[in-house]
């Protein structure tokens, strides 16, 4: 048996008690219904979290308010790339969108259907279909087992295979992924951090899910074994048209296999476009911030830096208004206390009451803002 997370994205086994055309929408982005229902392959709408911590003898119960009113649409052979930095939600909403957690509210629909209304056995059946592959592929493989017995073990769950064809089918997928068969009996021990990673895509692959969700699949690894890694991800999505949410605090790397961006911030997606709009013209102030950090190959400085201010706020505590006011470069007064919506505008949805009013200065061009180190008053 793999850990618990793995055998539970391989099998399909929710542990939480609580438990698509890459076209997107955030909270009043405005999916359309018509349209988009149709094409997506999952859909994720008004998808939130809210977990429930503390509690005790002095100490009162609070919210951590992890993910916040997230529509997202993924279509077949599309990439949907979730920036942020660490604690913005990222893996939180990975986990709602492939219901290994249940959202406190908004819902997931897999091929149209409501994957709340599925009975438990429905559920696992559908389940096949989503698959996860992890950071940490050391972590995410059971040290026990051997890699044969890991990657098929999902084929042997679902009762696809037994016996030889078993082997078989493993054996392909290996290859495939490529591990030679002689991984076949060897333990995750045995490998690199890049073969692993190898086998921890194999084992998403064993059921032919057609969506996948990549939580940091190469952030543990060296850059040209990930690149190998992104490759392989990449050349898999187009022979089987598969569908990826790609969580990644790095915005190099989701450049490179993303047809969209979606940036988020203390669980909200702030700015969601196109990827080639996101890097060559983003909006969000906080989207700059993060561009304008990300240092270019040949090293020179595509943008004026805009060094952050301050620490990311708690989720437990999320600030009023513009969550992202106390650390904004060019935040006005209404900022504090109005909560601007994710507006769609062709295609490209920003929360930001100054985008709303019109484009800030240096858009198209990558960040212009100028640091402000405080708050405005
Ligand atoms: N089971 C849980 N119980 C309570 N709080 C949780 C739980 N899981 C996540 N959180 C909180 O929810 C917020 C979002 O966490 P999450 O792991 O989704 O962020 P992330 O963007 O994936 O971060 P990282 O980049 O560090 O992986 C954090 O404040 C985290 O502490
Ligand atoms: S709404 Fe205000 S604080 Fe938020 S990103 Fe826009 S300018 Fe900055
Ligand atoms: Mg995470």
């Amino acid at each position: 048996m793999g850990s618990a997370a793995s055998t539970n994205a391989a099998t399909g086994s929710a542990t939480d008690t609580n438990a698509g055309t890459g076209s997107v929408g955030g909270a009043n982005a405005g999916i359309n219904e018509s349209n988009s229902a149709a094409a997506a392959m999952l859909r994720a709408v008004g998808l939130t979290k809210t977990f429930r911590v503390g509690g005790g003898l002095l100490r009162a119960e609070r919210n951590v308010h992890a993910v916040t009113d997230v529509n997202l649409e993924f279509g077949a052979g599309r990439t949907i790339g979730i920036v942020g930095e660490s604690g913005c939600g990222k893996s939180t909403l990975g986990r709602l969108l492939l219901r290994l957690l249940q959202p406190s509210a908004g819902r997931v629909e897999f091929d149209g259907v409501d994957l709340a209304t599925l009975t438990p056995r429905d559920l696992r059946t559908a389940r096949r279909n989503m698959q996860i592959v992890f950071q940490d592929p050391y972590a995410s493989l059971n040290p026990r087992m051997r890699i044969g017995r890991i990657v098929g073990e999902g084929l042997e769950v679902h009762g696809v295979a037994t016996g030889k064809e078993l082997r078989e089918q493993v054996l392909e997928l290996m290859a495939r992924v490529g591990l030679g068969a002689d991984a076949y009996d060897r333990y995750p021990h045995e490998f690199s951090g890049g073969q692993r990673q190898r086998v921890g895509i194999a084992r998403a692959l064993a059921l032919s899910p057609r969506f996948i969700v990549a939580d940091e699949p190469v952030s543990a690894l060296d850059v040209s074994i990930g690149a190998q890694i992104l490759n392989l991800l990449m050349e898999l999505q187009d022979e089987r048209g598969l569908a990826y949410a790609f969580i990644s605090h790095d915005l190099r790397v989701v450049e490179h296999v993303s047809h969209e961006v979606a940036v988020m911030y203390l669980g909200r997606i702030v700015e969601i476009a196109p990827a080639p709009e996101i890097y060559a013209g983003a909006r969000h102030p906080y989207t700059r911030a993060l561009l304008s950090a990300v240092p270019t190959v040949d090293g020179a400085d595509r943008k004026q830096r805009v060094i952050l201010g301050g620490d990311v706020p708690s989720p437990l505590d999320p600030p009023g208004g513009c969550a992202f006011h106390p650390r904004c470069p060019v935040a006005v007064a209404r900022c504090r206390s109005e909560q601007p919506q994710l507006i769609d505008d062709a295609g490209h949805a920003t929360a930001c009451h100054l985008v709303a009013d019109g484009p800030l200065p240096g858009s198209g061009s990558g960040p212009q803002v100028t640091r402000r180190d405080s708050p405005p008053t």
